[in-house]
């Protein structure tokens, strides 16, 4: 489907209403490639985590929008993220999702880089007559910045920060890290991938929607015990919430709705237990802990593509227009190895191919992209919750957990972000 301004620029306050999208934002091919520009390209996108790379010339690959980038851990201890195309004719240097290097070669010709970037060699080098080699070194992302391990980078050089970006959602990533005595997560099990036949923005969208649940999900409360139950059936008695954090930022907090401590992990008991309460009470006394550990980790969209998902982190991967791929892995919190093997069984009960919860939402999401080739009707109502949303003494508009607030949220900074000059 073409949006309605088919030969010049798009204009995206006519596509983006407060309570209607149209549906051209997930079809047209154009706003794809402007939302690689304007989101991908000039903002900051989640990349990797510091866990994943410990030593130096331990690398992963992955993509930030559609440009291939590989992430690695300098000899200094730094973290680098480079274009992963080779400065001769555009190969990928690294074809490998993970590893540890001390040097890229090119699979082509055989150019060879260093870990910080540098041309290091090209084979036959008679063949120039005069080769400036430090001019040939890989494509640096212009700007990398990290919060509590998290790594964003941004593929231009001028904007705001990254601190400017995530603005309080830092709270979010906090509300996860500090469950973990050492106050860290670590994303060391390795990524399960789906691809989607769906628009990215699906993926987020899905992650904030608390309206689907009972429907989508109506086989998997049917027949397993959950704690999502609670945001099914009488809709005045479900206690959880959405909440909008600023900038794309968008949450869904269960924890409202949770009766006891541990529901994020399924619940739990026994001597382990005990340890990892104690560690948490040292550090923040037994009423911080009492709360963590009652509201467990944060069930958050950081746009424009991490998702942390309680116990599971995810992201979305643009491919194009009508294509993306889903990553997810267990969080593990550093320090409590006990707790490993049930974070990892529940990412593949929640998130694996064999699950239910990932699956089903997948699936609705293509359904959703095929629905959006009708042309009879072009408008997607985003009204719901209007009539009773407040703001919190924070500033930060909250409202029933079944309430597009968070997909409203989401639209109102995607249209700023495709409207700056
Ligand atoms: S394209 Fe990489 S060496 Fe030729
Ligand atoms: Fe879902």
């Amino acid at each position: 489907m073409s949006s309605p301004s088919p030969n010049g620029t798009i204009d995206y306050t006519a596509l983006v209403h407060d309570d209607r999208i149209h549906a051209s934002l997930y079809t047209d091919p154009r706003i794809f490639d402007d939302e690689m520009e304007r989101i991908f390209r000039r903002g900051w996108v989640f990349v990797g985590h510091d866990s994943e790379i410990p030593s130096a010339g331990d690398f992963v690959t992955r993509r930030v929008g559609t440009e291939p980038v590989i992430m690695v851990r300098g000899k200094d201890g730094d973290v680098s993220v480079f274009v992963n195309r080779c400065m001769h004719r555009g190969t990928m240097v690294c074809p490998a999702d993970r590893g540890s290097a001390r040097t890229f070669t090119c699979p082509y010709h055989g150019w060879t880089y260093d870990i910080s970037g540098e041309l290091l060699g090209v084979p036959y080098p008679g063949g120039y007559a005069a080769f400036d080699k430090s001019a040939h070194g890989l494509t640096r992302a212009p700007r990398l910045s990290s919060y509590r391990g998290f790594v964003f980078a941004s593929l231009s050089p001028a904007g705001i920060s990254l601190a400017e970006h995530l603005g309080s959602a830092t709270r979010l990533i906090d509300r996860s890290c500090d469950l973990s005595p050492a106050g860290e997560v670590e994303l060391t099990a390795g990524w399960v991938k789906h691809r989607c036949a769906a628009n990215w923005k699906a993926l987020p969208e899905n992650d904030s929607d608390g309206y689907h649940l009972g429907f989508v999900h109506r086989a998997l409360f049917s027949t397993v015990r959950s704690q999502y139950q609670r945001v099914v059936g009488d809709e005045r008695a479900i206690k959880a919430v959405v909440r909008d954090w600023g900038n794309g930022h968008i949450e869904i907090d269960w924890s409202p709705g949770y009766q006891g401590p541990f529901e994020w992990l399924g619940g739990v008991s026994g001597s382990a237990v005990a340890d990892f309460v104690a560690a948490l009470e040292r550090r923040d006394g037994a009423e911080v802990t009492r709360r963590r550990l009652l509201g467990g980790p944060a069930h958050a969209l950081i746009f424009p593509n991490l998702f942390l998902g309680e116990t599971n982190i995810a992201i979305v991967e643009p491919v194009s227009v009508e294509e993306c791929v889903h990553w997810h892995t267990p969080m593990f919190l550093t320090g409590v190895p006990e707790f490993r093997s049930r974070l990892l069984r529940m990412a593949e009960a929640g998130m694996g191919p064999a699950s239910f919860l990932m699956p089903e939402d997948l699936l609705v999401a293509s359904r959703n992209q095929l629905g959006l080739h009708a042309r009879t009707a072009v408008w997607l109502e985003l009204g719901r919750g209007l009539n009773r949303e407040r703001v919190d003494a924070e500033g930060r508009t909250v409202s029933h957990v079944t309430d597009e607030t968070t997909n409203r949220a989401l639209w109102r900074h995607y249209r700023t972000v495709m409207t700056e000059a």
